[in-house]
C-alpha cells in the first residue's frame, strides 16, 4: 500500500540563523544515449520536473564508478541516481548491467556507513521516455525530501555535484 500522507517538510538552519525549507540536491548520472536522451525528450515535450536534479553525463552507465557515487555524497549531494538504457539495449552491450551491479554494491556501502542505500537508485529507460524521466525526478526528489539532508553536508549549505544545465 502506498503512502498517501502529505510529504513531510524538513526545516534546516542556515548560517544566518533563519530556518529554511529543505530542498534536496540530487546528482543524476546518465549515459549519453537513452538516459540523457530521455531527459532531452522531457524537455522537448515541455514536461516539468523538479529543479533539484543535476545531470552528469557518462559514456555509459557501465562507467558509473562507485567512487563517483561516493564522491557525490561526500561533496554534499542528498541523493544520487543513475539513468541508463533499458536492460538488453545498452549501446555498450552490457554496460548497464555493470552499472546496476555497482549501484547495488554502493547501496550496501551507504547502508554500512549509515548514509542509507535508499538515497541511491538506478533506472532504465529508452530515449523516448521523457515522461518517465520526469516522473523518476519527481519520485526521487520526494523520496530524498522525506529522508532529509545528507548528514555529511554542512548545515545549511547546498552543493551540486555536476553543474551541467538541463537539456
Ligand atoms: Fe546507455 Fe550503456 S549506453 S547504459
Amino acid at each position: 500500500m502506498s503512502d498517501t500522507s502529505p510529504p513531510k517538510r524538513i526545516e534546516i538552519a542556515r548560517d544566518d540563523g533563519r530556518d529554511v525549507e529543505f530542498e534536496p540536491c540530487i546528482t543524476v548520472f546518465t549515459c549519453i544515449y537513452c538516459g540523457y536522451t530521455s531527459a532531452d525528450t522531457a524537455g522537448a515535450l515541455r514536461l516539468s520536473y523538479p529543479p533539484n536534479i543535476h545531470l552528469v553525463r557518462l559514456p555509459c552507465t557501465g562507467k558509473t564508478d562507485v567512487l563517483y557515487i561516493l564522491k557525490a555524497f561526500e561533496e554534499g549531494a542528498d541523493g544520487v541516481y543513475v539513468v541508463g538504457c533499458s536492460l538488453g539495449n545498452c549501446h555498450h552491450v552490457r554496460g548497464n548491467e555493470r552499472g546496476k551491479a555497482r549501484v547495488e554494491h554502493a547501496k550496501k556501502l551507504l547502508d554500512a556507513i549509515g548514509l542509507g542505500g535508499e538515497r541511491l537508485e538506478m533506472f532504465f529507460v529508452s530515449g523516448g521516455m521523457g515522461a518517465t524521466f520526469a516522473r523518476y525526478a519527481e519520485e526521487m526528489t520526494e523520496r530524498i525530501r522525506k529522508l532529509g539532508p545528507n548528514p555529511l553536508r554542512a548545515k545549511g549549505t547546498r552543493v551540486a555535484v555536476g553543474d551541467e544545465s538541463k537539456p
